[in-house]
């Protein structure tokens, strides 16, 4: 298990090498899409612009340079684009 860094549309966020992408953009406070979070729809779908990830086989259709966030866990830093702005959870303020 190390630390690592993970790019996602040109945002830094820390991560590690032992657990799936998608649950690791969601700790980070990001809602990326996603569906079955088992390989099979492709809702998780995200372009691996640089780096390594392990990716369980799946169903779903992904093409060259592309990944499955909830099927792949980085073992190395990655850059990863979605083609669509990724929201983030909203911070709660005390007045
Ligand atoms: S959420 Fe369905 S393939 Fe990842």
């Amino acid at each position: 298990m190390s630390r690592i860094t993970i790019s996602v549309n040109g945002q830094e966020l820390v991560g590690n090498s032992h657990q799936q992408l998608l649950e690791q953009l969601e700790s980070a406070g990001l809602m990326p899409e996603y569906q079955c979070r088992n390989g099979v729809c492709g809702a998780c779908r995200c372009k691996l612009e640089s780096g390594h990830v392990n990716q369980k086989d799946a169903m779903a259709y992904v093409a060259a340079g592309e990944i499955l966030t909830c099927q792949s866990v980085p073992v190395s830093d990655v850059s990863l684009t979605f083609d669509y702005q990724i929201t983030s959870v909203p911070i709660a303020v005390n007045e």
